[in-house]
């Protein structure tokens, strides 16, 4: 390599003449030369300068080795290459100037021919280590910043490396699993994984694979599995990089937009039937109704009417309750008070003596900001809701059914609907949401009540959950958005 200006060399010597010399010598050659008689003064040069290489003597003064010189420019430039010059060559010092991988050993006197290659060979070994810390400082931050898991195994399938998303992951720390198995670790089925690790081993290109591996507390993981071999010829490894993505949120995902295609099939359809069904209905009732006045219809048959009659009215409503959910409808904006739909749902249900074995607590906060949204729908929300208390409190001798609204620091709304019934189980309380989830399979449930309340509530940008205590009631409670300009833009769009 030719020297270039750019590398800096640093001569410490404590003969004046030594120094003068090589930096002569040196200079001509096109290095940038400094150089210093004292260790003191190399210390100094070492903590301001940036040094590629360092010409030092073995033997400074009484104090100073130039050992520890050497020692001290290696831990504050890692890349300096040192050359190490002695009067009095001896095996012991070499030696311990192979600690500080010093780059050569010259003794005195030696030809400037033979410093000059020294010192070039030792300036591109600078450039060529420090493009490779380089290199290995960003491939570590790349492998430590990374969110992909990821493993490095022997040819034998055993763990090298694994870097901390893996162990974020999967729960382990690094030395607990250095070390182990593969399969070990993350239990997938064995003889699959030794037999891709060997085909990847002999050069093979496999596709990336889905796999179920199991985390450190048990719980399994669906991961896409890509296998790529590693090998390193001064190293003399060879093992295989094992990069896991984790796809249970994709598969997930996948699941639910099956789902919600399946639900769009069946809306469609839904649609459909229902109203091929509601014509036919709507004669029954007509006819019903007829009967019921006419005077033609015994007395004692009368009580048979009603119940067809409410039959019938009950078609109707699980009809009507198919097509809310099936098609979109048109909406129709307006503002009012959080309890209005409320109180009308709550006065519905009076009306029709579904609620009058109950203790109807109010408590309606009446500064709370107004709503603006279908009033229609949120009081069908919250007839669902009422209604599902009247089912939860059948058992109880004393059914208590309480509704609040409370408007919030923040300009939210909070309405509550509280029953002192039969309660919800834990295990049940995130699936009640769901379409088709009941427990009312044979009293007549769909398990499409809850599913058209939140579509309502979320269609307001608000939200809903429930709190229940399984023996003691259920509280559902919904936080509204009050009435804001920003919202109308959205609900428009
Ligand atoms: N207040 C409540 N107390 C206890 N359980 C409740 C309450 N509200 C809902 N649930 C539970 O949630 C399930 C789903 O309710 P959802 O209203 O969606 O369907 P459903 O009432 O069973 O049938 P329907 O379609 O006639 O409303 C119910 O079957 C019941 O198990
Ligand atoms: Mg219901």
């Amino acid at each position: 390599m030719e020297a270039s200006q750019k590398e800096k060399i640093l001569v410490v010597d404590d003969e004046v003449s030594i120094c003068t010399s090589i930096e002569r010598y040196l200079s001509k050659e096109g290095f940038s030369v400094i150089t210093t008689t004292t260790p003191a003064d190399a210390l100094r040069i070492a903590h301001t300068e940036n040094i590629q290489v360092a010409i030092v003597d073995r033997l400074l003064d009484q104090e100073t080795d130039g050992i520890t010189i050497i020692a001290e420019l290696k831990r504050l430039h890692p890349y300096c290459q040192t050359i190490l010059i002695s009067g009095q060559p001896s095996f012991e010092s070499a030696a311990k100037t192979m600690r500080y991988q010093t780059f050569a050993y010259l003794s005195k006197p030696f030809k400037q021919e033979s410093l000059r290659k020294i010192v070039c060979d030792a300036a591109e070994e600078y450039q060529k280590q420090k493009s490779q810390g380089i290199q290995q400082s960003l491939f570590t931050s790349l492998f430590e910043a990374t969110p992909i898991p990821i493993i490095l195994c022997d040819a034998q399938g055993y763990l090298v490396f694994v870097n901390p998303s893996f162990c974020q992951t999967f729960g382990y720390s690094a030395q607990e699993i250095i070390g182990k198995s593969l399969h070990e670790v993350i239990g997938i089925s064995g003889g699959i994984f030794e037999q891709t690790i060997r085909k990847t081993l002999s050069g093979e290109n496999l596709p990336e694979f889905n796999a179920i591996i199991h985390k450190k507390d048990g719980a399994f993981c669906d991961v896409a599995v890509t296998l790529s071999r590693c090998s390193n010829q001064s190293a003399r490894f060879q093992g295989v990089w094992v990069i896991l993505r984790d796809i249970t949120m994709v598969k997930r995902l996948r699941e639910e937009v099956l789902q919600t295609e399946k639900l769009s099939m069946l809306g469609s359809m839904t649609a459909k039937i229902v109203h091929q069904i509601n014509n036919p209905v709507q004669v029954l009732i007509g006819y019903l109704e007829l009967l019921r006045e006419s005077s033609c219809v015994p007395a004692h048959m009368q009580k048979y009417l009603t119940t067809m009659h409410d039959a019938a009215h009950m078609i109707k409503r699980l009809t009507s309750e198919f097509l809310n959910l099936a098609r979109p409808h048109p909406r129709v904006i307006s503002t009012f008070p959080p309890e209005a739909p409320l109180e009308k749902a709550v006065d519905f249900l009076f009306q029709t003596g579904q609620i009058n074995q109950c203790t109807i607590l109010k408590e309606y906060d009446h500064n709370a900001p107004m709503v603006q949204g279908d009033f229609q729908q949120l009081n069908q929300a919250f007839i669902n809701l009422l209604v599902n208390a009247v089912h939860a409190m059948e058992e109880q001798c004393e059914k208590i059914l309480s509704v609040k609204t409370k408007g919030n620091i923040n300009g939210t709304v909070t309405i509550e609907v509280q029953d002192n019934g039969c309660g919800i189980p834990p295990d049940i309380q995130d699936k009640i949401f769901e379409h088709f989830f009941t427990t009312r399979g044979n009293h007549g449930g769909t398990g499409l009540g809850l599913p058209l309340v939140k579509s309502i509530v979320e269609w307001h940008h608000g939200s809903i959950c429930v709190e229940s205590v399984p023996g003691k009631g259920a509280t559902f409670i919904i936080n509204l958005p009050c009435y804001s300009d920003e919202l109308l833009a959205g609900q428009a769009a």
